[in-house]
């Protein structure tokens, strides 16, 4: 039986399909604004593959956040309806002046704050008590809008799951999608375009030799062998688990179940002998998400493995070869993904390396550590770094992470992460780094787990010890 706050969800969710579907009746051109993390561009993705469906007339861009340069920027657009994307729940005071020129929809999941203003349709699961942070990503709000819009839409459900493991909303046990994300799973498996497996969680499952998946995998990380491929070929020699099956190397999906048992093994044993709790490994395990209309082999196949590409464009400023993927494109667009992905992860392997090696990098008051890379981070990256930082908790064990990161106008981007085990005792990151940024001049918002804010240079001492104390009576 469906929860009555979902029932109502789904209501507003037709009601906004239909304002859309007004809109473009009208003759209306539309801007699609999508966040330029995976879930951003999934959820873009979603929006641009439905309007393109309706044959409405639309543009797509992509906002790295909602600051007041880019909503001047948004007002001077031709589009007179936009449509935002995983984006704009948090800013609606700032988005008040735009919806007096342009009908504006924010299709989101992030925490809200204040009201809307003017011509706005606000279609949020936090308004309905459902939580946004874990049971519904903004490509899954897109999705239902979609859906919505159309029946024939259902394949996108998978984009939908795409967005939500991107926005890791897959952190419960056996690693699922729950709450209300399993109705848009149940969607994709319905329409017959997903199937869900319960497996060993390698990054290339289907694509990759064994000891590079096993070094691919940094979520959970796993210290001593993510990201170090020699030492994954030496533990599974050590086994006497064969890479090669004659000429060819073997993936991950080819493993007996004997071999993954050995592995799990071997595994917890390499993490207890560094210190850490072994139930880490664990998390490697759990529900693997396969988009079955994508071909065998290819990395878009794994929605895991999908949102990670996504977010590698994104991050690298190459967004539109994600929307691309999104829209269907394959061949030498997929190539080039890949591509992307691997400067992303040598990227993020650099910057891991020099957050390691360099002295001074590492700042640890009593509830945050915080990275300084103002000198070296590149400020679309922040939120990678701590994200792997924080799911590593090699760092910081019971403490919130904070990356520093210096912006292009001379502002400091942070990029905050807490444990699962922190948001169950109440932290919420997303309202505390709003009103903490905001008290020191700045903006910040987000979801419990992961949330951000930027703040002017001049007030970042203060601004962390402030926020340091106000952290201290949640975590102890
Ligand atoms: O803007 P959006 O909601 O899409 O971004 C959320 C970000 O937070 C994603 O980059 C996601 O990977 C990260 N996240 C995280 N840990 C969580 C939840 C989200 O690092 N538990
Ligand atoms: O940039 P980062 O990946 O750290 O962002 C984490 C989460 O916080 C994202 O969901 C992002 O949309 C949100 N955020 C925000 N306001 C900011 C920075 C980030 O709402 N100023
Ligand atoms: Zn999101």
């Amino acid at each position: 039986m469906m929860l009555e706050s979902y029932r109502k969800f789904f209501d507003e969710a037709a009601a906004t399909a239909e304002k859309i579907r007004q809109r473009i009746s009208a003759g209306s051109t539309i801007l699609v604004a999508g966040h330029f993390d995976a879930d951003g561009l999934a959820a873009a993705g979603v929006l641009a593959k439905a309007l393109y469906r309706e044959g409405a007339r639309f543009h797509v861009s992509v906002l790295k956040q909602l600051d007041p340069e880019t909503v001047d920027h948004l007002s001077n657009l031709t589009p007179e309806t936009i449509i935002l994307a995983d984006i704009g729940s948090g800013y609606l005071e700032l988005l008040g002046g735009l919806a007096r020129s342009k009908e504006i929809f924010i299709l989101d999941h992030h925490q809200t704050e204040g009201e809307c203003v003017g011509r706005f349709t606000h279609l949020n699961p936090h308004l309905y008590n459902i939580d946004g942070g874990k049971e519904v990503s903004g490509a899954g709000v897109a999705y239902l809008v979609a859906k919505a819009m159309n029946r024939g839409n259902q394949d996108l459900a998978v984009l939908a799951v795409v967005g939500a493991v991107g926005d890791m909303q897959d952190k419960n046990e056996g690693r699922a999608l729950r709450g209300f994300n399993s109705h848009i799973v149940e969607d994709g498996v319905e329409g017959g375009y997903l199937r869900v497996d319960a497996d060993l969680l390698m990054y290339g499952r289907e694509t990759r030799p064994i000891h590079k998946a096993l070094s691919h995998t940094v979520n959970p990380f796993l210290p001593g062998l993510s990201g170090e491929e020699d030492n994954c070929l030496a533990m599974l020699s050590s086994l006497s688990i064969p890479v090669k099956d004659g000429d060819r190397w073997r993936a991950p999906v080819e493993l007996t179940t004997e071999e993954k048992k050995m592995i799990m093994s071997a595994i917890v044993e390499n993490i207890i002998s560094k210190g850490l709790e072994g139930a880490v490994a664990m998390n490697l395990v759990g529900s693997v998400y396969t988009l079955l209309k994508e071909e065998k082999w290819t990395p878009t196949r794994d929605a895991r493995e999908y949102a990670a590409l996504l977010n590698a464009c994104g991050r690298m400023g190459r967004p539109s070869v994600a929307l691309a993927i999104c829209m269907g494109e394959r061949g030498s667009t997929l190539a080039e993904a890949n591509q992307i992905l691997s400067e992303h992860r040598r990227a993020l392997a650099g910057y891991m390396s020099m957050i390691r090696e360099r002295p001074g990098i590492i700042e640890n008051l009593e509830s945050v550590c915080i990275i300084h890379g103002e000198d070296f981070l590149d400020e679309n990256m922040t939120g990678a770094v701590s994200s792997l930082i924080s799911s590593s908790e090699v760092l910081a064990t019971d403490k919130v992470v904070l990356v520093l990161a210096k912006t292009k106008s001379g502002d400091i981007k942070i990029s905050a992460r807490a444990t699962e085990r922190l948001v169950e005792k109440g932290l919420n990151l997303g309202l505390v780094l709003q009103q903490n940024a905001k008290k020191h001049g700045g903006f910040g918002g987000g979801h419990r787990a992961a949330a951000g804010a930027q703040i002017p240079r001049s007030k970042l001492r203060e601004y962390v010890e402030d926020l340091n104390k106000n952290l201290l009576g949640t975590l102890r």
